[in-house]
């Protein structure tokens, strides 16, 4: 998929986008999708499980104006969406993090907002509904600077997802809305991929590769390195992580033109980031056996 992405590419019409974070099982999205089909909406979920039952529902559904992202908010607003391009986001019943010293976990921090704000149409809406008052409140501060304005109120059961039924069932007949208007634009640029170059060693011995863990706003560690001595060939595993993106890359050795090439190894699934950049650099220095 090109990043960012054209979604009037992805669609069978050019409609309007809508996007829902947390999609969960996807009650809300299919529904939603069924009663507006002048619009479109794209999914995004990190749990596959739930991409996996929502993309049953959608096909059930016969709907064609729904598209789902197995991938982090962050990652996908910050990397597939461009400015001012989306025209309401919803996220219903967004995990809470109710310990105090789990709060960093929770999404919608100033930070998040600011993204949001960038990434959605002038005068472009957000709703955010949760079950836990502390998280509404906490929400309400992180607002400010974000050009949002925000309509904070309690409303009663309408969502029928299955957080909100699951909150019903243990007694709560009140949650909390909050309605965000986008008044200023606020600037996050696109996160662009990077054009990773690959390197070239002289010779191999694994026996000598020594990998020095690469530790500060990109950490990469390395898990394990396969060599096959007969087809002539090392693959290495390592995870990469960078601010909201960790990646699981394999990186692949083999001869070419009586050399050693280092490069990302082929069928996998990643996003070249600068992380990946700093991850081939690092297998290099480490088949150097520095
Ligand atoms: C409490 S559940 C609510 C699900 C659904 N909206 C509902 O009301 O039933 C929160 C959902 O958000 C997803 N989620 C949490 N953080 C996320 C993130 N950063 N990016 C994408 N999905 C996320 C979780 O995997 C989970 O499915």
């Amino acid at each position: 998929m090109k990043r960012p992405a054209d979604w009037s590419g992805h669609f069978a019409s050019a409609q309007p986008v809508d996007v829902e974070i947390g999609f969960g099982n996807g009650d809300f999205l299919v529904r939603t999708a069924q009663t507006q089909p002048q619009r479109n909406f794209v999914g995004i979920e990190q749990q596959w499980e739930r991409v996996y039952k929502t993309l049953k529902k959608v096909n059930r559904s016969e709907i064609d104006n729904v598209r789902v992202l197995l991938v982090d908010a962050w990652v996908a607003l910050e990397r597939l969406f461009l400015p001012r391009s989306i025209e309401r986001i919803y996220c219903l019943f967004p995990c809470p993090w109710p310990k105090k010293e789990h709060a960093k976990h929770r999404l919608f921090s100033q930070s998040f907002l600011k993204l949001m704000n960038s990434r959605l149409k002038p005068h472009g809406q957000a709703t955010i509904v949760t079950d836990h008052q502390p998280y509404y409140a906490w929400v309400l501060e992180q607002g400010e600077g974000t050009g949002f304005l925000i309509e904070a109120k309690e409303i009663a059961t309408q969502y029928n997802t299955k957080y909100e039924r699951k909150w019903v069932e243990q007694g709560q007949e009140h949650f909390f809305e909050l309605a965000l208007t986008k008044k200023e634009h606020v600037d996050v640029p696109v996160k662009e991929d990077v054009t990773l170059q690959p390197y070239f060693i002289d010779t191999l011995d694994p026996r000598q590769f020594k990998f020095e863990k690469v530790s500060g706003p990109t950490t990469v560690v390395f898990k394990e390195l396969i060599a096959d001595e007969k087809q002539k060939k090392a693959m290495l595993h390592l995870v990469v992580a960078e601010e909201k993106l960790t990646q699981h890359l394999w990186v692949a050795i083999f001869p070419i033109e009586g050399r050693w090439c280092i490069a990302p190894a082929l069928g996998q699934n990643f996003i070249p980031s600068q992380g990946v950049a700093e991850a081939l650099q690092a297998v290099y220095q480490a088949c150097q056996g520095s």
